[in-house]
Protein backbone atom coordinates (compact mmCIF):
# COMPACT_ATOMS: atom_id res chain seq x y z
CA UNK A 1 0.00 0.00 0.00
CA UNK A 2 1.55 3.53 -0.98
CA UNK A 3 2.33 5.32 2.40
CA UNK A 4 3.23 8.41 1.08
CA UNK A 5 -0.23 11.00 1.19
CA UNK A 6 0.76 11.73 -2.68
CA UNK A 7 -1.19 9.12 -3.78
CA UNK A 8 -2.14 9.58 -7.38
CA UNK A 9 0.41 11.99 -8.95
CA UNK A 10 3.99 11.29 -9.17
CA UNK A 11 6.12 12.60 -6.62
CA UNK A 12 8.23 15.53 -7.21
CA UNK A 13 11.79 15.94 -5.50
CA UNK A 14 10.31 18.97 -3.86
CA UNK A 15 8.35 16.44 -2.01
CA UNK A 16 10.98 14.29 -0.83
CA UNK A 17 13.02 17.26 0.37
CA UNK A 18 10.05 18.55 2.47
CA UNK A 19 9.79 14.61 3.67
CA UNK A 20 13.24 15.25 5.58
CA UNK A 21 12.50 14.36 9.36
CA UNK A 22 8.67 13.67 8.83
CA UNK A 23 8.20 10.45 6.87
CA UNK A 24 10.82 8.07 5.72
CA UNK A 25 11.70 8.21 2.33
CA UNK A 26 11.53 4.75 0.78
CA UNK A 27 13.70 4.02 -2.56
CA UNK A 28 14.59 0.66 -4.30
CA UNK A 29 16.26 0.36 -7.51
CA UNK A 30 14.39 -0.51 -10.94
CA UNK A 31 15.53 -1.15 -14.46
CA UNK A 32 12.97 -2.90 -16.49
CA UNK A 33 9.39 -2.24 -16.95
CA UNK A 34 8.67 -5.28 -15.31
CA UNK A 35 10.25 -4.07 -12.16
CA UNK A 36 8.47 -0.76 -12.06
CA UNK A 37 5.37 -2.23 -12.20
CA UNK A 38 5.95 -4.07 -9.17
CA UNK A 39 7.81 -1.30 -7.00
CA UNK A 40 5.73 1.70 -8.19
CA UNK A 41 3.33 1.91 -5.77
CA UNK A 42 5.44 0.84 -2.72
CA UNK A 43 8.15 3.42 -2.79
CA UNK A 44 8.51 7.41 -3.12
CA UNK A 45 11.31 7.03 -5.40
CA UNK A 46 13.24 4.15 -7.88
CA UNK A 47 16.48 5.05 -8.42
CA UNK A 48 17.57 3.56 -12.21
CA UNK A 49 20.98 3.37 -10.66
CA UNK A 50 24.22 2.47 -12.49
CA UNK A 51 24.10 -0.58 -10.54
CA UNK A 52 22.61 -1.77 -13.38
CA UNK A 53 26.04 -2.98 -14.60
CA UNK A 54 26.86 -5.44 -12.26
CA UNK A 55 23.31 -7.28 -11.20
CA UNK A 56 21.88 -7.09 -14.90
CA UNK A 57 24.66 -6.91 -17.21
CA UNK A 58 27.33 -9.20 -15.09
CA UNK A 59 30.23 -6.84 -15.16
CA UNK A 60 32.58 -6.29 -12.10
CA UNK A 61 32.21 -2.57 -11.48
CA UNK A 62 30.35 0.05 -12.43
CA UNK A 63 32.36 2.00 -15.00
CA UNK A 64 31.47 0.10 -18.45
CA UNK A 65 27.81 1.55 -18.03
CA UNK A 66 26.88 4.18 -20.74
CA UNK A 67 24.56 7.27 -21.23
CA UNK A 68 22.71 4.70 -24.07
CA UNK A 69 21.93 2.23 -21.49
CA UNK A 70 21.13 4.80 -18.97
CA UNK A 71 18.42 6.49 -21.11
CA UNK A 72 16.99 2.69 -22.45
CA UNK A 73 16.50 1.56 -18.91
CA UNK A 74 15.08 4.58 -17.26
CA UNK A 75 12.70 5.21 -20.71
CA UNK A 76 11.05 1.86 -19.70
CA UNK A 77 10.84 2.77 -15.63
CA UNK A 78 9.73 5.82 -16.32
CA UNK A 79 6.67 4.81 -18.71
CA UNK A 80 5.65 1.44 -16.42
CA UNK A 81 5.54 3.60 -13.20
CA UNK A 82 3.21 6.87 -12.35
CA UNK A 83 3.17 7.31 -8.41
CA UNK A 84 7.07 7.26 -7.52
CA UNK A 85 9.94 10.04 -8.52
CA UNK A 86 12.58 8.21 -11.05
CA UNK A 87 16.20 9.14 -10.71
CA UNK A 88 18.62 7.67 -13.24
CA UNK A 89 22.15 7.92 -12.57
CA UNK A 90 24.94 9.91 -14.66
CA UNK A 91 27.40 6.74 -15.52
CA UNK A 92 30.99 7.14 -15.01
CA UNK A 93 32.63 9.67 -16.96
CA UNK A 94 29.39 11.63 -18.41
CA UNK A 95 29.91 14.56 -15.51
CA UNK A 96 33.20 14.62 -13.78
CA UNK A 97 34.78 16.67 -16.59
CA UNK A 98 33.09 20.11 -16.41
CA UNK A 99 30.02 21.23 -14.95
CA UNK A 100 28.84 22.05 -18.52
CA UNK A 101 29.53 18.37 -20.06
CA UNK A 102 27.65 17.54 -17.00
CA UNK A 103 24.59 19.59 -17.97
CA UNK A 104 24.82 18.49 -21.64
CA UNK A 105 24.18 14.68 -20.59
CA UNK A 106 21.93 15.24 -17.90
CA UNK A 107 19.65 17.78 -20.12
CA UNK A 108 19.74 14.63 -22.64
CA UNK A 109 18.70 11.90 -19.83
CA UNK A 110 16.08 14.07 -18.46
CA UNK A 111 14.72 14.72 -21.78
CA UNK A 112 15.01 11.31 -23.38
CA UNK A 113 13.99 9.52 -20.41
CA UNK A 114 11.17 11.95 -18.63
CA UNK A 115 12.55 10.99 -15.45
CA UNK A 116 12.32 13.57 -12.03
CA UNK A 117 16.18 13.74 -11.67
CA UNK A 118 19.29 12.81 -11.76
CA UNK A 119 22.31 11.39 -9.63
CA UNK A 120 25.47 12.11 -9.48
CA UNK A 121 28.51 10.77 -7.28
CA UNK A 122 31.25 12.45 -5.30
CA UNK A 123 31.48 15.17 -2.29
CA UNK A 124 32.54 19.19 -2.16
CA UNK A 125 34.67 18.93 -5.63
CA UNK A 126 31.09 18.12 -7.01
CA UNK A 127 29.35 20.78 -5.59
CA UNK A 128 29.73 23.65 -8.59
CA UNK A 129 28.15 20.58 -11.08
CA UNK A 130 25.51 20.35 -9.07
CA UNK A 131 24.43 24.01 -8.50
CA UNK A 132 25.04 24.84 -12.11
CA UNK A 133 22.45 21.87 -13.12
CA UNK A 134 20.15 22.75 -10.63
CA UNK A 135 20.28 26.50 -11.24
CA UNK A 136 19.37 25.35 -15.29
CA UNK A 137 16.52 23.04 -14.06
CA UNK A 138 18.23 19.69 -13.60
CA UNK A 139 16.79 18.14 -10.16
CA UNK A 140 20.28 16.37 -8.48
CA UNK A 141 20.01 14.03 -6.29
CA UNK A 142 24.01 13.74 -5.08
CA UNK A 143 25.56 10.29 -3.44
CA UNK A 144 28.42 10.57 -0.60
CA UNK A 145 30.37 7.86 1.22
CA UNK A 146 30.87 5.02 -0.59
CA UNK A 147 31.24 5.99 -4.53
CA UNK A 148 31.04 2.91 -6.82
CA UNK A 149 32.51 5.04 -9.87
CA UNK A 150 35.54 5.68 -7.94
CA UNK A 151 36.65 2.36 -6.80
CA UNK A 152 39.66 2.67 -8.26
CA UNK A 153 40.52 6.13 -6.09
CA UNK A 154 39.00 4.42 -2.82
CA UNK A 155 40.34 1.57 -2.98
CA UNK A 156 37.57 -1.55 -3.37
CA UNK A 157 34.11 -2.05 -2.19
CA UNK A 158 34.36 -0.68 1.55
CA UNK A 159 32.87 1.50 4.63
CA UNK A 160 33.67 5.03 4.23
CA UNK A 161 33.42 7.33 7.49
CA UNK A 162 35.04 5.17 9.98
CA UNK A 163 37.39 7.65 12.01
CA UNK A 164 36.16 11.38 13.77
CA UNK A 165 38.02 13.15 10.36
CA UNK A 166 36.44 10.86 8.14
CA UNK A 167 33.03 11.08 9.42
CA UNK A 168 34.10 15.39 9.18
CA UNK A 169 35.06 15.06 5.64
CA UNK A 170 31.35 13.44 5.27
CA UNK A 171 29.72 15.92 6.97
CA UNK A 172 31.44 19.15 4.99
CA UNK A 173 30.39 16.90 1.29
CA UNK A 174 26.69 16.85 2.24
CA UNK A 175 26.35 20.15 3.53
CA UNK A 176 28.20 21.13 0.37
CA UNK A 177 26.33 19.25 -1.95
CA UNK A 178 22.85 20.19 -0.19
CA UNK A 179 24.24 23.72 0.15
CA UNK A 180 24.32 23.44 -3.94
CA UNK A 181 20.97 22.93 -4.81
CA UNK A 182 20.65 18.52 -4.21
CA UNK A 183 17.16 17.63 -3.26
CA UNK A 184 18.03 14.76 -1.39
CA UNK A 185 22.13 12.75 -1.04
CA UNK A 186 22.85 8.66 -1.30
CA UNK A 187 25.03 7.92 1.83
CA UNK A 188 26.09 4.33 1.42
CA UNK A 189 28.05 2.67 3.53
CA UNK A 190 29.11 4.29 6.69
CA UNK A 191 28.82 3.70 10.54
CA UNK A 192 25.13 4.53 11.88
CA UNK A 193 26.65 7.06 13.57
CA UNK A 194 28.43 8.97 10.60
CA UNK A 195 25.00 8.79 8.93
CA UNK A 196 23.30 10.74 12.30
CA UNK A 197 25.72 13.25 11.65
CA UNK A 198 25.44 13.47 7.88
CA UNK A 199 21.90 13.56 8.01
CA UNK A 200 21.26 16.36 11.24
CA UNK A 201 24.10 18.57 9.40
CA UNK A 202 22.73 18.82 5.62
CA UNK A 203 18.94 20.30 4.79
CA UNK A 204 18.70 17.76 1.63
CA UNK A 205 17.28 14.84 2.80
CA UNK A 206 19.74 11.55 3.34
CA UNK A 207 18.65 8.66 1.94
CA UNK A 208 20.99 5.79 3.76
CA UNK A 209 21.95 2.29 2.07
CA UNK A 210 24.45 0.79 4.88
CA UNK A 211 24.54 4.22 6.74
CA UNK A 212 22.26 3.35 9.31
CA UNK A 213 18.51 4.19 10.70
CA UNK A 214 19.14 7.39 11.55
CA UNK A 215 18.92 8.27 7.86
CA UNK A 216 15.81 10.20 6.30
CA UNK A 217 15.05 7.37 4.24
CA UNK A 218 16.44 3.99 3.21
CA UNK A 219 17.45 2.62 -0.40
CA UNK A 220 18.57 -0.99 -1.27
CA UNK A 221 19.69 -2.60 -4.33
CA UNK A 222 16.35 -4.98 -5.47
CA UNK A 223 18.38 -7.59 -6.70
CA UNK A 224 19.65 -7.89 -3.48
CA UNK A 225 16.35 -7.90 -1.73
CA UNK A 226 15.40 -10.44 -4.33
CA UNK A 227 17.88 -12.72 -3.73
CA UNK A 228 19.22 -12.26 -7.32
CA UNK A 229 22.76 -10.75 -7.10
CA UNK A 230 25.04 -13.26 -6.51
CA UNK A 231 27.17 -14.59 -3.82
CA UNK A 232 28.55 -11.14 -3.35
CA UNK A 233 26.30 -9.56 -0.32
CA UNK A 234 27.19 -6.55 1.74
CA UNK A 235 26.96 -6.10 5.36
CA UNK A 236 23.90 -3.96 4.78
CA UNK A 237 22.04 -6.07 2.52
CA UNK A 238 18.58 -7.08 4.05
CA UNK A 239 17.38 -10.24 1.80
CA UNK A 240 13.68 -10.71 1.61
CA UNK A 241 12.93 -13.57 -0.53
CA UNK A 242 15.00 -16.34 -2.35
CA UNK A 243 14.22 -15.28 -5.67
CA UNK A 244 17.42 -17.27 -7.59
CA UNK A 245 16.00 -20.41 -5.79
CA UNK A 246 12.51 -20.05 -7.07
CA UNK A 247 13.81 -19.60 -10.27
CA UNK A 248 15.97 -21.87 -10.20
CA UNK A 249 13.06 -24.56 -9.34
CA UNK A 250 10.89 -23.05 -11.91
CA UNK A 251 13.26 -24.03 -14.68
CA UNK A 252 13.66 -27.49 -13.50
CA UNK A 253 10.16 -28.35 -13.06
CA UNK A 254 9.55 -26.94 -16.81
CA UNK A 255 12.70 -28.99 -17.82
CA UNK A 256 11.37 -32.08 -15.95
CA UNK A 257 7.81 -31.26 -17.60
CA UNK A 258 8.97 -30.85 -21.50
CA UNK A 259 11.03 -34.09 -21.33
CA UNK A 260 8.39 -36.30 -19.67
CA UNK A 261 6.11 -34.69 -22.37
CA UNK A 262 3.55 -33.50 -19.58
CA UNK A 263 3.63 -30.24 -20.98
CA UNK A 264 2.29 -28.50 -22.77
CA UNK A 265 -1.26 -30.16 -22.49
CA UNK A 266 -5.03 -29.79 -23.49
CA UNK A 267 -5.08 -26.58 -21.16
CA UNK A 268 -2.69 -24.80 -23.23
CA UNK A 269 -3.36 -25.82 -26.34
CA UNK A 270 -5.53 -24.00 -28.94
CA UNK A 271 -8.92 -25.35 -30.32
CA UNK A 272 -9.40 -25.79 -34.00
CA UNK A 273 -11.81 -24.20 -35.55
CA UNK A 274 -15.11 -26.31 -36.23
CA UNK A 275 -16.07 -25.87 -40.06
CA UNK A 276 -19.78 -24.44 -39.45
O1 LIG B 1 23.58 2.42 -8.66
C1 LIG B 1 22.91 2.21 -7.65
O2 LIG B 1 22.08 1.29 -7.58
C2 LIG B 1 23.14 3.08 -6.49
C3 LIG B 1 22.60 2.61 -5.18
C4 LIG B 1 23.53 1.61 -4.60
C5 LIG B 1 22.36 3.73 -4.25
O3 LIG B 1 23.76 4.07 -6.62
Amino acid sequence: PKTNSNQGKRLTPTDIRKQKGKEPIVMLTAYTAAMARALDSHVDLLLVGDSLGMVLYGYDNTLKVTIEMMIRHGSAVVRASRHAGVVVDLPFGSYQESPQVAYRNAAMILAETGCSAVKLEGGQEMAETVSFLVQRGVPVMGHIGLTPQYINTIGGFRAQGRTASEAETLKTDAVAISEAGAFAIVAEAMPMETGAAVTKSASASIIGIGAGECCDGQILVTHDILGLAGSFKPRFVKQYVDLDAQMRTAAEDFSKEVRSRSFPNKTYNYQLKRPE
